[in-house]
């Protein structure tokens, strides 16, 4: 038996087979269906790409009803109880887990890249103190091209490559940068002794200490909620990253253009939205009249819902075991009452129920950073960070991808026809 569908355009009458591969049919065969020999063809209409594969990939496999994740065939559960974000990112990067030896070679050398070149400080010193941290990150990250111009030889996959370590390397470096410019801070150089989060804290926390140790239940916190954000298949900032790499724009430039997709609401911006939302409502008592709120339409429950799950995400999951962990260190941060009881309330709300909303890997992850000290703004920056390796892994599969086009969308034109510009429309 083939794999094929047959369509039948009734406006013809005739009937067409297309073949159907890994249970999907190509747009391209549509274009066969016509009604005259010189019509264009049929395209398929999916804006959002509800319904639409926009290439193979081999990285990240998301079942979201059955609130399945994982990263090269691994759940995300035990790569988040049994390995390290580095470790991950090779994973990303390489398609198999690292061995010991490979492991701390790989960190060796992605520690090479933590130092920032010292105009980028300048560069950065040039924003005001109420910069918004996501804006810093992504104009730092586009100006990186600059400073590395053979990046633009993207159909080497050794340039690639160190321009991926570089990547990894840096983003810490000019998230802490961002911060301890707002803070009117010295900046703190990398301790490349540290591990990969516990230099992170390091640069954003050292003041006077000769050396700087995070608490190691922090450390391996942040490190968990790296795991979890490294990679999520094809979200709005990944297709971005795709989008505008498959131009062969240089990577620096593709990751700030990923960065600003990332940087909305309803992306990577839900963090901050949610920790805003959590402090309006103020108080327990205050709950059901914002759920309200939120089935009358006249807000969104941030935090809450996904285009992919239909289920409780299960990075979510994770983020909730962190967060216990985290506020034993820390103490309690008061919003998760709030939280929890939104998350009860919704979830036994039948206008939820019945749209399938579910907190999502947003929903807790800001009250945790909040209770370690990060300000509410740089959240979305502590998404760029881990979710970098994701684009950048992202685009490597893409530059070497036998399908490589740019992406090029076509549209459904219901526009003006052909009309003449009235003479003397201008005064
Ligand atoms: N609160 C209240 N109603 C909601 C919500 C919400 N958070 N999310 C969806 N709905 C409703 C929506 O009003 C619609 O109802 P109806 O069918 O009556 O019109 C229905 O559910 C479907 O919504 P949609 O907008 O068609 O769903 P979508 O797949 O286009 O949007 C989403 C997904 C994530 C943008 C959306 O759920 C949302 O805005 N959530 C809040 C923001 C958020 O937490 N974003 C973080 C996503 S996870 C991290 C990441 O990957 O970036």
């Amino acid at each position: 038996m083939s794999d094929t569908l047959t369509i039948k355009d009734n406006r013809t009458g005739k009937e067409y087979d297309v073949d159907i591969v890994d249970g999907n049919i190509s747009a391209m065969q549509l274009r066969q269906i016509k009604v005259q020999d010189d019509d264009f063809g049929m395209m398929s209409y999916d804006p959002g790409y509800l319904n639409t594969a926009s290439c193979t990939s081999r990285i990240t496999d998301l079942h979201g009803s059955k609130g399945i994740l994982r990263y090269r065939g691994y759940p995300i559960e035990q790569l988040a109880a049994k390995s390290n974000f580095l470790d991950v990112v090779y994973l990303l990067f390489n398609g198999e887990l690292p061995n010991k030896t490979e492991s701390q070679a790989w960190a060796e050398r992605i520690t090479h890249h933590t130092m920032l070149h010292e105009k980028t400080k300048k560069l950065m010193s040039g924003f005001n103190y109420d910069a918004h941290p996501m804006g810093v990150f992504i104009s730092t990250v586009a100006a990186l091209s600059t400073f590395y111009p053979e990046s633009k030889d993207v159909d080497d996959a050794e340039v690639r490559m160190l321009q991926a370590c570089r990547l990894i390397g840096k983003t810490p470096t000019i998230a802490s940068y961002a911060y301890r410019n707002s803070r009117g801070l010295p900046y703190i150089y990398p301790d490349n002794e540290l591990s990969y989060t516990g230099n992170f804290l390091n640069m954003m926390y050292r003041m006077v200490e000769p050396r700087y140790q995070a608490h190691p239940a922090l450390e391996r916190a942040l490190d968990v909620l790296f795991i979890l954000h490294a990679d999520h298949e094809q979200n709005c900032s990944t297709s971005a990253m795709r989008n505008i790499a498959s131009s062969k724009a240089d990577p620096y430039v593709s990751v700030a253009g990923a960065a600003a997709a990332l940087y909305g609401p309803s992306h990577g911006g839900a963090n901050e939205a949610v920790l805003n939302m959590l402090r309006e409502i103020g108080d327990i008592k205050n709950v059901p009249a914002y759920v309200d709120k939120c089935k009358d339409g006249e807000l969104r429950l941030m935090g809450f819902g996904h285009r992919v799950y239909k289920n409780y995400d299960p990075r979510a999951r994770i983020v909730k075991d962190v967060a216990d962990e985290v506020f034993e260190v820390t103490g309690k941060n008061p919003l998760i009452d709030v939280a929890m009881e939104l998350e009860r309330i919704a979830l036994e709300d039948e206008y939820f129920v019945k749209r399938n909303l579910y907190p999502n890997v947003d929903f807790y992850s800001g009250l945790i950073y909040e209770a370690m000290g990060f300000p509410m703004e740089a959240f979305t920056v502590l998404f760029a960070i881990p979710r970098t390796a994701g684009w950048l892994s992202q685009w490597m599969e893409l530059m070497d991808d036998p399908e490589f086009r740019i992406t090029r969308p076509r549209q459904n034109y219901q526009g003006q026809g052909a009309r003449d510009v009235p003479d003397g429309y201008a005064s």
